[in-house]
């Protein structure tokens, strides 16, 4: 595994691997790696002759300057996981290499940007289509992997990639869980012991209200999930939402023959957590 820390240098050490005709599989990550970003690695290594792994905790998009600066960083240990897993080029730059003093890039992400997380986090999603941007720019990848964790993140980046002509292509990869269901994220490391064992509550929930489905209209059933999850003195919902999967508007019927997906932010003190489900027809 080779570590790189400059745009150019990246970009010239894929051209050749490129050129001489490999194929490039890329996951983008802010570090604090776990079992989740690994199995984007998996996927990214069975489908392509070479893997980049970025690691660069982007300041643009976040909107709250406590979380940028709590996010957990542990690179030491996100290398030596990356070199177990099989990595071939982990990308740590610093912060000028992906924003040089000149570097502008401005793109209307749209109605998508405008609900839940986008509602919640002003701003948070511009700063995620500038630096996914300028990472396909320097990597250009074939494919890229994201979570399907960060439900809204991944249909906004399909859209850019769509609306943009990029030549990669999206892989969309399945939540990965804790043994007690809470989803993996980088930000389960901040949760105080009481906050972790609370915390599954959410994903618990999400499943029982997958197994109501549409024995319940949507919005009873978001009712529902939120009073459940609220009855949970360490667990405060900021929004459940059950949306449309393309348009993420929220729905007040059922589609039929098309699934539906509830996504949902909850605070565990001090720390957001966000999950989501999917109602099938
Ligand atoms: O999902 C993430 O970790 C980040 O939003 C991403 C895609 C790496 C961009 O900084």
């Amino acid at each position: 595994m080779e570590l790189i820390n400059t745009a150019s240098e990246l970009h010239q050490v894929i051209e050749e691997k490129k050129n001489a005709g490999n194929t490039v599989g890329f996951v983008p990550t802010m570090g604090a790696l776990h079992a989740g970003h690994l199995s984007l690695l998996e996927n990214a290594r069975k489908a392509n002759d070479i893997t980049v792994v970025s690691i660069f905790v982007n300041p643009t998009q976040f909107n709250d300057p406590d979380d940028l600066r709590n996010y957990p960083r542990t690179p030491e240990k996100d290398l030596t996981l990356l070199s177990g897993a099989g990595c071939d080029f982990v990308f740590m730059p610093p912060v000028e290499e992906i924003y040089p003093p000149s570097y502008q890039f401005s793109y209307t992400i749209g109605p998508l940007e405008e609900k839940m997380e986008g509602k919640f986090r002003p701003g948070h999603f511009r700063g995620v289509v500038t630096v996914v941007y300028r990472l396909f720019e320097i990597v250009t990848p074939h494919r890229a992997y994201f979570g399907e964790k960060d439900f809204q993140q991944l249909a906004i980046i399909r859209k850019m990639v769509s609306d943009l002509h990029l030549p990669v292509e999206i892989i969309p990869c399945p939540i990965v869980r804790e043994p007690d269901g809470l989803a993996m994220s980088s930000r389960n490391l901040r949760l105080s012991p009481a906050h972790r064992q609370h915390a599954p509550l959410i994903a618990q929930t999400l499943f029982q209200a997958a197994e109501k489905g549409r024995s319940l209209s949507p919005r009873d059933l978001e009712k529902w999930v939120i009073e459940t999850i609220n009855k949970d003195p360490y667990l405060k919902t900021e929004y459940f939402e059950i949306v449309d999967p393309d348009t993420l508007e929220q729905i007040d019927n059922w589609i039929p023959s098309k699934a539906a997906v509830g996504c949902i932010a909850v605070w565990a003190g001090e720390i957001r957590l966000i999950d989501n489900i999917r109602f099938l027809p």
